[in-house]
């Protein structure tokens, strides 16, 4: 799958802007506080209904207007989708696709698969397990409905219960202890299948993952991600039971996948607690590449690999590593400056140099 068109109304810092992309590789380069970034925002948010930055709508409307219109053209297996986007100040953002609205944001999901890879996740496996179950639900989200509608399920569910809770603290009513069995059913039936899915996604990884990080480091070592589950499904009711009395005391639920988290080990060493930040570093972009081959494998497609000023995070080597496995899937790419393009003998397909808000096709011998 690729992008072949974005356009852009009042976007960020642009006023109007149009770009054609090529397949393979593009790339971004200019000094900061340009707008490279925002190009890669864009497309991502339209996308994926949300910011990488997690930023809200209004934010990324150019400063003074009302509305930003985001228009991008996608190509899946011969077909071409248009997307609309329009960001308004004070209401729900606009969605079509191929000119028809649509009422859910999360229609857009699936209709590509995405991965964003900024130099903050390098230290994914440095951060909080937040970031990492985001990881794992943005990847899924794309390429599972059903999955989707699981999460949206849990965290309404998630957001009753802990109403509740701090309800039966206030009006000291135990009648309306009743009412949280069935809000407890509900985080089951949600919350399992988001264990079961997981567990499948982070299985997969894992697999995959050996192997890409013995490329990227040459050495004989096995890097493993372990999915840990704050509950398993069979014990799943039982700690909710368990942990009601203290749930009620605190007003929030403590047990759930919203506590999930993965483990990565080095030769059985937790790279999180005892990694080096090197370690971290490269673990993180063997996950990247185990990434990428995950969604092929599933989707029997490439996904669109956006790289948000990554090179220059990473050592030659590893750059190699990455541009060499990006090879045939449609990358978009932004850098401050060339040389690591130049270094590397990357194939110039497509090179973009951004300034104050406009975007130029160079030339590049
Ligand atoms: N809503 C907005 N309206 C106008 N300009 C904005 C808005 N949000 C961010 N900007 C501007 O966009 C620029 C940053 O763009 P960005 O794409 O992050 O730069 P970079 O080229 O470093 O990636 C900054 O100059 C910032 O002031
Ligand atoms: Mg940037």
């Amino acid at each position: 799958m690729k992008i072949d068109r974005l356009e852009l109304t009042s976007f960020r810092n642009y006023g109007s802007l149009q770009i054609d992309f090529e397949e393979k590789t593009n790339i971004f380069y200019g000094n900061n506080a340009q707008g490279k970034t925002n190009i890669l925002e864009a497309i991502y948010l339209s996308l994926t209904t949300r910011s990488h930055k997690k930023s809200k709508d209004h934010e990324m409307i150019r400063f003074g207007m009302d509305e930003a219109h985001i228009r991008v053209f996608l190509e899946k297996k011969g077909i071409t989708r248009k997307i609309d986007m329009h960001l308004k100040k004070r209401q729900k953002k606009f969605i079509a696709i191929d000119g028809v609205p649509v009422k859910k944001a999360s229609d857009l999901l699936g209709l590509a698969n995405i991965i964003f890879f900024s130099p903050e996740d390098i230290n994914m496996i440095k951060n909080g397990p937040s970031e990492r179950r985001r990881f794992v639900d943005m990847d899924l989200s794309q390429l599972d409905k059903l999955y989707l509608s699981s999460l949206y399920g849990y965290s309404r569910a998630l957001e009753q219960r802990n109403k509740l809770l701090k309800d039966i603290a206030y009006f000291k009513d135990n009648s309306l202890s009743d009412m949280l069995d069935i809000w407890d059913e509900k985080l089951i039936e949600y919350g399992s299948g988001i264990i079961r899915k997981r567990e499948g996604f982070i299985g997969e990884l894992n697999e995959i993952l050996k192997e890409k990080n013995r490329k990227i480091t040459g050495i004989d070592e096995e890097l493993t991600c372990v999915y840990e589950p704050d509950a398993t499904i069979e014990e799943y009711r039982e700690k909710l039971k368990k942990n009601r009395y203290n749930d009620i005391r605190s007003g929030s639920t403590s047990t759930g996948p919203h506590r999930d988290d993965i483990n990565f080990s080095l030769d059985g060493v937790d790279l999180r607690k005892y990694g080096s930040q090197g370690q971290q570093r490269t673990a993180s972009l063997s996950v990247k590449l185990s990434e990428i081959e995950l969604i092929k494998n599933r989707i029997n497609d490439a996904p669109i690999l956006l790289l948000d000023d990554v090179l220059s995070e990473l050592d030659n080597k590893r750059q190699k590593c990455l541009i060499n496995s990006i090879g045939d899937i449609q990358t978009l790419i932004t850098c401050t400056g060339l040389d690591e393009f130049i270094k590397n003998d990357l194939v110039k397909d497509n090179v973009f140099y951004v300034e104050n808000a406009a975007v130029k096709k160079k030339e590049v011998v």
